[in-house]
């Protein structure tokens, strides 16, 4: 039996959003989010579900923080939820809201958890919606006005500031595909969203720096996967460059450059209207971060679509693969890959893995315990993969498993169950699933037996 152990400074921890696990939608003065808003508009969501109790974190959170004790997790990455702090998304900042996470944080850290805070992960407040959402650059300034106010206001110590999670996702699930809040349906919509999505990061990672808040990393996490072509035929090859074009570097590229790639803004601009840029956005953009958040689940494998402007091309399932209850392929080797391409390309001073995890239809056995034996098997594939990354160079410094906890799965609703403990959503009964002891051991030999 082999192992591999992890540098000292290694941190391991568990993520979790606050939409997908709060409840509480209108506890202590909290304003309405786009997400409360798409879950109660008829048929945005699997069995009509919402995140209304979800699991009731707001309320259980001491028993979540003595779980992941109980679980020896070294840090924990959560989201605020803006909308608590700032009901109407500005003006007067709502004190109960800012106490909750106060509260949090200081449990954490009573037990020796590190605090690592994603300031957005999609619930943004209804009122900054009804005033034209991201696709109105004020937007981007009133999310600098709420990162500031975290940032003086939050004052305990945190571990790692996560400005963005997933800003693709925002964009494009939310207002080209419509499957995600706001359940928009417009691309030319989508890409001016994507850029105010980027502005806001800029501007809160420059207020960061003004802050008074010292040797605390800030970063951004993007959703990433390899896209691989379906043949070695050059159709397919071009293609897989432009769907990673549009999936990867169209938010890499910015954030790390400061510029958008240029095969992009030409597909783009031929068939849409492209986002008004001024001259100092690229410089706010590419702010320096010191870290970047990775979140990978899986690889696209992409056939040529019907013209060289189609940047999606269709994707394609290998027959022999596995895949998770997402549909989702199961390809440890990507991570690798990625690691290795991110280091190499764009060079972020710090990466961490800040979710990567697997959806089963997991069950109750009859002495009480969930076997999720695929989880494990996933889970230690792919982090062993992060440890050949590691062993190349990549100056990889965390992993989070997604999720801490079974949640509300945005569209799915709790029909796909990610979590290292299993949520009973009738009794909201935590039972922490076998992969969570598996990861406690992992965790307390800072290392894989492989
Ligand atoms: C990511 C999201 C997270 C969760 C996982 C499965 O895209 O950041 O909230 O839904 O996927």
């Amino acid at each position: 039996m082999a192992k591999l152990i992890f540098p000292d400074h290694f941190t391991w921890g568990a993520a979790t959003s606050s939409y997908q696990i709060e409840g509480a939608p209108a506890a202590d003065g909290k304003g309405e989010s786009i997400w409360d808003r798409f879950t109660h508009t008829p048929g945005n969501i699997w069995n009509g579900e919402n995140g209304d109790l979800a699991c009731n974190h707001y309320h259980l959170y001491p028993d979540d923080v003595q779980l992941m004790a109980d679980l020896g997790l070294q840090s924990y990455r959560f989201s605020i939820s803006w909308p608590r702090i700032f009901p109407a998304g500005g003006g007067k900042p709502n004190q109960k809201g800012m106490d909750f996470y106060r509260r949090l944080v200081d449990l954490l850290l009573q037990h020796g958890i590190k605090p690592a805070v994603t300031l957005y992960h999609w619930d943004l407040p209804q009122a900054l919606q009804d005033n034209g959402g991201w696709a109105n650059r004020d937007t981007a300034r009133y999310f600098e006005h709420y990162a500031a106010y975290v940032f003086e206001n939050l004052d305990l110590p945190v571990d790692l500031w996560v400005t963005l999670n997933e800003p693709w996702v925002s964009a494009f699930l939310g207002h080209a595909l419509g499957v995600h809040a706001p359940g928009e349906n417009d691309f030319s919509k989508a890409l001016r969203v994507s850029h105010h999505l980027l502005l806001a990061h800029g501007l809160a990672v420059r207020s960061f720096r003004e802050s008074g808040r010292k040797n605390e990393p800030i970063g951004i996490t993007l959703n990433l996967a390899p896209v691989h072509p379906a043949s070695d035929s050059d159709a397919d090859k071009n293609q897989a460059r432009r769907a990673d074009g549009f999936m990867n570097r169209w938010f890499l590229d910015p954030v790390f450059t400061g510029t958008y790639p240029r095969d992009m803004v030409e597909i783009f601009s031929r068939s849409f209207e492209m986002p008004v840029i001024i001259e100092e956005d690229g410089a706010i953009i590419s702010s320096p971060v010191d870290f970047l958040g990775v979140n990978n689940y899986t690889r696209i494998v992409v056939r040529a679509g019907s013209s060289d402007d189609d940047f999606m091309g269709s994707p394609v399932n290998p027959p022999d693969a596995e895949y998770t209850e997402m549909g989702w392929e199961i390809y440890p080797q990507g991570i690798y890959e990625l690691l290795i391409r991110l280091h190499n390309e764009y060079q972020p001073p710090k990466l961490y893995i800040t979710e990567n995890g697997a959806a089963f239809a997991d069950e109750v056995n009859e002495f009480g315990e969930i076997n999720d034996s695929q989880r494990i098997d996933y889970l230690q594939a792919y982090i062993r993969e992060a440890w050949n990354a590691l062993q190349e160079g990549v100056p990889l410094e965390g992993y989070y498993a997604w999720s801490l906890l079974d949640n509300f799965e945005w569209s799915f609703g709790y029909s796909r169950r990610f979590g290292l403990v299993y949520v009973d959503f009738s009794t909201l009964q935590r039972i922490p699933k076998n992969s969570a002891y598996w990861y406690r051991d992992l965790i307390s030999r800072n290392g894989l037996e492989v």
